[in-house]
């Protein structure tokens, strides 16, 4: 697998930053990394180097996804894709910490390691520790021909294309329909049904239609974004598929606008950052409509009642909140590929607004290829 990158697209191609450049070429994005994968006869996806054949993908007992910053965050989603379609124990972890609490490595366990650049040194690291110990070990990686991909015993290419701004936006978004291309690939191994199949494909095709309209939004994001960005603090809440929009939303304000911001299932609300709501700490909610948004709803109510301002990203207008940026709907499980967008865009134009400089983040670097 190659992919040809034109200098074209180092260019800013009249965009003001990279970010905005790549933010805005996601919906493109998603459409090359759906291409020539998708099965139609069997409702499937064909992923060529993942050197993993069916029986094989049937032993998988458990997968655990490692990965940095952004590429954490996709790989949680990821983790939740994979479970639901898949119906296999997956959970992400900080390669870091993984490399660092001495872990138990099981033969039975797929091991995926995540990244845009493919050159993050505590994955790398991960990755050689766990073939050292014999783990078989997949990579979910941007960059073509980098240190991780060629470590890895094999696995699937983004094809997010260059990403130069230091913080990753198109890449997380391609990443994590990756995941969804992977966790559809093992679900129909085992026991996702042919309909589910077709409708989970239906929603994949849909994404890049969908990522055009929420793009759209631009003008009314960026009008939020000015009201909130006198804010010193802000919370971010979601639950189950929500959770790891809400921390990556939360990591994208902290790194391009430095405003400090904490990211919390919804439920753990109660058991602690309630204390913190009150006016001048605004919380960003992600409530799809899906079997949880009563709950959401109620987390809403309870923020309310401490005088909070809510801004919610949500499927329809939320009556508890002040703003409602709606989004298209899509499967419930893919609604947190969507559900994220606008919250890079909102991050953007605050960053913006508040004069940073939004492609080279203080103390941030592209890729972190030391301990
Ligand atoms: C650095 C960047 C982050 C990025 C992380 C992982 O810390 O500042 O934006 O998410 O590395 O990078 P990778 O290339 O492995 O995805």
């Amino acid at each position: 697998e190659t992919v040809e990158w034109e200098a074209a697209s180092f260019d800013m191609g009249g965009h003001d930053t990279y970010m905005h450049k790549e933010m805005s070429e996601q919906a493109e994005a998603v459409d090359r990394v759906l291409r020539g994968r998708i099965d139609d006869r069997f409702s499937t996806v064909h992923l060529g180097g993942l050197n993993l054949d069916a029986r094989e993908a049937r032993g998988v007992r458990r997968i655990k996804i490692l990965g940095c910053g952004t590429s954490y965050h996709a790989g949680m989603i990821g983790a939740g894709l994979i479970e639901e379609l898949a119906r296999i124990p997956a959970d992400a972890e900080p390669a870091s910490e993984f490399r660092y609490r001495n872990p138990v490595v099981d033969p039975d366990t797929l091991y995926i390691a995540v990244s845009q650049s493919g050159e993050t040194y505590d994955v790398l690291a991960a990755v050689q520790e766990l073939k050292r110990k014999g783990a078989r070990v997949l990579g979910v990686v941007n960059v073509v021909g980098s240190a991780i991909a060629r470590e890895a015993d094999g696995g699937t290419y983004v094809h997010a294309g260059p990403e130069v701004c230091v913080v990753s936006t198109k890449c997380f978004t391609n990443t994590v329909v990756a995941f969804a291309l992977l966790a559809l690939h093992l679900g129909r191994i085992r026991d996702l049904s042919v309909a589910d199949g077709k409708r989970i494909i239906e929603g994949l095709r849909k994404l890049p239609g969908q990522i055009e309209e929420i793009l759209a939004m631009e003008p009314e994001i960026e009008k939020l974004a000015q009201e909130y960005a006198g804010a010193q603090s802000m919370m971010f809440i979601g639950r189950v598929r929500g959770y790891p929009v809400a921390l990556e939303a939360s990591l994208k304000l902290k790194e391009i606008s430095y405003i400090h911001a904490e990211a919390y299932p919804a439920s753990e609300l109660k058991h602690g950052p309630l204390a913190l709501i009150e006016p001048a700490l605004p919380t960003v909610a992600i409530v799809p409509n899906d079997d949880l948004l009563e709950k959401n709803r109620a987390a809403l109510e309870e923020i309310k009642a401490r005088s909070g301002r809510i801004l919610a990203v949500a499927h329809q207008h939320q009556e508890k909140a002040d703003h409602t940026i709606v989004v298209p709907k899509n499967e419930d499980e893919l609604d947190p590929i969507l559900m994220g967008i606008p919250l890079q865009l909102f991050a953007y134009h605050t960053a913006l607004a508040m004069g940073r400089d939004i492609d080279k983040p203080r103390n941030l670097a592209k890729s972190v290829t030391v301990e």
